[in-house]
Protein backbone atom coordinates (compact mmCIF):
# COMPACT_ATOMS: atom_id res chain seq x y z
CA UNK A 1 0.00 0.00 0.00
CA UNK A 2 2.91 2.25 1.10
CA UNK A 3 5.39 1.32 -1.77
CA UNK A 4 1.73 2.03 -4.29
CA UNK A 5 1.41 5.72 -2.68
CA UNK A 6 5.31 6.13 -3.00
CA UNK A 7 4.70 4.70 -6.76
CA UNK A 8 2.70 7.56 -7.30
CA UNK A 9 4.37 10.50 -5.91
CA UNK A 10 7.54 9.15 -8.02
CA UNK A 11 5.38 8.63 -11.50
CA UNK A 12 3.66 12.51 -10.77
CA UNK A 13 7.11 14.09 -9.96
CA UNK A 14 9.01 12.70 -12.87
CA UNK A 15 5.50 14.47 -14.36
CA UNK A 16 6.36 17.47 -13.17
CA UNK A 17 10.00 17.21 -13.84
CA UNK A 18 9.57 16.47 -17.70
CA UNK A 19 6.59 19.28 -18.42
CA UNK A 20 9.24 21.86 -16.17
CA UNK A 21 11.85 20.39 -19.09
CA UNK A 22 9.47 20.87 -21.97
CA UNK A 23 8.40 24.13 -20.98
CA UNK A 24 12.10 25.22 -20.44
CA UNK A 25 12.41 23.84 -24.42
CA UNK A 26 9.44 25.63 -25.40
CA UNK A 27 11.25 29.19 -23.60
CA UNK A 28 14.65 28.39 -25.00
CA UNK A 29 13.32 27.89 -28.31
CA UNK A 30 11.10 31.23 -28.32
CA UNK A 31 14.14 32.82 -26.87
CA UNK A 32 16.75 31.53 -29.43
CA UNK A 33 14.30 33.17 -32.23
CA UNK A 34 13.52 36.19 -30.71
CA UNK A 35 17.62 36.68 -30.50
CA UNK A 36 18.16 35.69 -34.01
CA UNK A 37 18.04 39.23 -36.22
CA UNK A 38 16.02 38.69 -39.46
CA UNK A 39 18.58 39.20 -41.41
CA UNK A 40 20.13 36.73 -40.88
CA UNK A 41 17.32 34.69 -41.94
CA UNK A 42 17.00 36.44 -45.37
CA UNK A 43 20.60 36.07 -45.94
CA UNK A 44 21.16 32.85 -45.77
CA UNK A 45 20.82 30.12 -47.95
CA UNK A 46 17.91 28.52 -46.77
CA UNK A 47 16.07 32.32 -47.05
CA UNK A 48 16.83 32.32 -50.93
CA UNK A 49 15.86 29.47 -51.64
CA UNK A 50 12.38 29.79 -49.99
CA UNK A 51 12.06 33.12 -51.54
CA UNK A 52 12.83 31.85 -55.08
CA UNK A 53 9.65 29.67 -54.53
CA UNK A 54 8.07 32.61 -52.84
CA UNK A 55 8.19 34.66 -55.94
CA UNK A 56 6.19 34.20 -58.58
CA UNK A 57 5.66 34.87 -62.76
CA UNK A 58 8.75 33.10 -63.51
CA UNK A 59 8.04 32.60 -66.93
CA UNK A 60 6.09 36.22 -67.70
CA UNK A 61 8.03 37.61 -70.44
CA UNK A 62 9.38 41.71 -70.61
CA UNK A 63 6.87 42.66 -73.45
CA UNK A 64 8.55 45.81 -73.38
CA UNK A 65 11.82 45.92 -76.01
CA UNK A 66 15.34 46.95 -74.88
CA UNK A 67 15.57 49.97 -76.52
CA UNK A 68 17.52 53.07 -75.30
CA UNK A 69 14.65 55.20 -74.63
CA UNK A 70 12.73 52.62 -72.74
CA UNK A 71 15.63 51.73 -70.67
CA UNK A 72 16.22 55.83 -69.34
CA UNK A 73 12.82 55.56 -69.20
CA UNK A 74 13.48 52.85 -66.00
CA UNK A 75 16.40 55.03 -65.02
CA UNK A 76 13.44 57.93 -64.52
CA UNK A 77 11.46 55.93 -62.62
CA UNK A 78 13.91 54.21 -60.70
CA UNK A 79 15.75 58.10 -59.43
CA UNK A 80 11.71 58.77 -58.23
CA UNK A 81 10.75 55.72 -56.59
CA UNK A 82 13.97 53.19 -55.66
CA UNK A 83 17.28 55.67 -55.39
CA UNK A 84 15.74 56.30 -51.85
CA UNK A 85 16.87 52.52 -50.95
CA UNK A 86 19.02 51.30 -53.49
CA UNK A 87 20.85 54.86 -54.71
CA UNK A 88 20.61 55.98 -58.56
CA UNK A 89 22.57 53.35 -59.67
CA UNK A 90 20.99 50.51 -58.13
CA UNK A 91 24.06 49.41 -56.31
CA UNK A 92 23.01 51.17 -53.26
CA UNK A 93 25.81 54.28 -53.47
CA UNK A 94 25.41 57.00 -50.98
CA UNK A 95 22.29 55.26 -49.45
CA UNK A 96 24.10 55.37 -45.68
CA UNK A 97 21.50 52.95 -44.21
CA UNK A 98 21.95 49.76 -46.91
CA UNK A 99 24.11 48.06 -45.06
CA UNK A 100 21.88 47.89 -41.36
CA UNK A 101 18.60 47.54 -43.13
CA UNK A 102 17.84 44.20 -42.07
CA UNK A 103 18.04 42.64 -44.46
CA UNK A 104 20.22 44.38 -46.05
CA UNK A 105 19.55 46.03 -49.39
CA UNK A 106 21.26 44.43 -51.92
CA UNK A 107 23.16 45.89 -55.16
CA UNK A 108 20.65 45.16 -57.82
CA UNK A 109 23.70 44.21 -59.80
CA UNK A 110 24.51 41.25 -57.90
CA UNK A 111 24.57 37.43 -59.15
CA UNK A 112 21.58 37.11 -56.27
CA UNK A 113 19.40 39.19 -58.02
CA UNK A 114 20.52 39.24 -61.55
CA UNK A 115 19.29 35.81 -60.95
CA UNK A 116 15.51 36.28 -61.15
CA UNK A 117 13.72 36.01 -64.43
CA UNK A 118 12.10 39.45 -66.01
CA UNK A 119 8.78 38.45 -64.69
CA UNK A 120 10.07 37.74 -61.01
CA UNK A 121 11.85 41.32 -61.33
CA UNK A 122 8.37 42.26 -62.11
CA UNK A 123 6.76 40.49 -59.89
CA UNK A 124 8.52 41.68 -56.87
CA UNK A 125 8.59 45.36 -57.88
CA UNK A 126 4.47 44.85 -57.47
CA UNK A 127 4.35 42.98 -54.53
CA UNK A 128 6.94 43.69 -52.55
CA UNK A 129 9.14 41.41 -50.14
CA UNK A 130 7.13 40.12 -47.33
CA UNK A 131 8.83 40.72 -44.04
CA UNK A 132 11.57 43.31 -45.64
CA UNK A 133 12.01 46.88 -46.30
CA UNK A 134 11.38 46.06 -50.01
CA UNK A 135 8.05 48.20 -50.36
CA UNK A 136 5.36 46.90 -52.97
CA UNK A 137 4.27 49.56 -55.70
CA UNK A 138 1.40 47.90 -56.66
CA UNK A 139 -1.35 50.88 -57.58
CA UNK A 140 1.42 53.36 -57.24
CA UNK A 141 3.47 52.55 -60.40
CA UNK A 142 1.28 51.68 -64.32
CA UNK A 143 2.59 48.11 -65.01
CA UNK A 144 4.72 49.94 -68.01
CA UNK A 145 6.93 52.03 -65.09
CA UNK A 146 7.71 48.30 -63.79
CA UNK A 147 8.76 46.87 -66.49
CA UNK A 148 10.43 50.19 -67.81
CA UNK A 149 12.48 49.43 -64.36
CA UNK A 150 12.90 45.93 -65.14
CA UNK A 151 15.03 46.90 -68.07
CA UNK A 152 16.81 49.56 -66.04
CA UNK A 153 17.79 46.40 -63.75
CA UNK A 154 18.91 44.57 -66.76
CA UNK A 155 20.83 47.91 -67.97
CA UNK A 156 22.33 48.62 -64.67
CA UNK A 157 24.97 51.46 -64.98
CA UNK A 158 28.48 51.12 -63.18
CA UNK A 159 28.83 51.67 -59.77
CA UNK A 160 28.88 55.13 -59.02
CA UNK A 161 28.71 56.51 -61.86
CA UNK A 162 25.79 58.79 -61.16
CA UNK A 163 27.14 60.22 -58.24
CA UNK A 164 25.16 60.02 -54.79
CA UNK A 165 21.24 61.57 -53.82
CA UNK A 166 22.11 64.47 -53.31
CA UNK A 167 19.34 63.88 -49.94
CA UNK A 168 22.24 62.27 -48.52
CA UNK A 169 25.11 64.08 -49.62
CA UNK A 170 23.95 67.14 -47.11
CA UNK A 171 22.97 69.12 -49.80
CA UNK A 172 19.20 69.69 -49.67
CA UNK A 173 16.71 70.37 -52.62
CA UNK A 174 15.33 73.20 -50.79
CA UNK A 175 17.89 75.22 -51.02
CA UNK A 176 18.32 77.91 -53.14
C1 LIG B 1 12.33 51.58 -48.43
C2 LIG B 1 13.49 51.06 -49.12
C3 LIG B 1 13.29 50.46 -50.50
C4 LIG B 1 12.72 51.05 -51.60
C5 LIG B 1 12.10 52.44 -51.71
C6 LIG B 1 12.86 50.09 -52.67
N1 LIG B 1 13.50 48.96 -52.24
FE1 LIG B 1 13.99 47.34 -53.35
N2 LIG B 1 14.74 46.42 -51.71
C7 LIG B 1 14.79 46.97 -50.44
C8 LIG B 1 15.35 45.98 -49.52
C9 LIG B 1 15.57 46.17 -48.02
C10 LIG B 1 15.62 44.82 -50.29
C11 LIG B 1 16.17 43.50 -49.81
C12 LIG B 1 15.06 42.51 -49.64
C13 LIG B 1 15.55 41.12 -49.35
O1 LIG B 1 16.75 40.87 -49.34
O2 LIG B 1 14.70 40.26 -49.14
C14 LIG B 1 15.23 45.16 -51.66
C15 LIG B 1 15.36 44.26 -52.71
C16 LIG B 1 15.08 44.56 -54.02
C17 LIG B 1 15.27 43.66 -55.14
C18 LIG B 1 15.95 42.30 -55.04
C19 LIG B 1 15.12 41.28 -54.37
C20 LIG B 1 15.95 40.21 -53.68
O3 LIG B 1 15.45 39.09 -53.51
O4 LIG B 1 17.10 40.46 -53.29
C21 LIG B 1 14.85 44.31 -56.27
C22 LIG B 1 14.85 43.77 -57.69
C23 LIG B 1 14.38 45.61 -55.86
N3 LIG B 1 14.52 45.73 -54.49
C24 LIG B 1 13.88 46.57 -56.73
C25 LIG B 1 13.36 47.78 -56.31
C26 LIG B 1 12.74 48.75 -57.21
C27 LIG B 1 12.66 48.60 -58.72
C28 LIG B 1 12.29 49.78 -56.44
C29 LIG B 1 11.50 51.00 -56.87
C30 LIG B 1 10.21 50.73 -57.44
C31 LIG B 1 12.66 49.47 -55.04
N4 LIG B 1 13.29 48.27 -55.02
C32 LIG B 1 12.39 50.30 -53.96
C33 LIG B 1 14.41 48.25 -50.08
C34 LIG B 1 13.77 49.14 -50.90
Amino acid sequence: MKSGIRKAALVALSGLLLLIALLGGVFFLLGGVKARRPGEWETAAMGRAKRWILVGDKSTQNPMPATKENIAMGQQNFSHYCFACHGLDGQNTGVPFAESMSPPVPSLASADVQAYTDGQLHWIISNGLWLTGMPASKGILSDDEMWSLVLYIRNLPPAGSLGEPAMYSGESVLEP
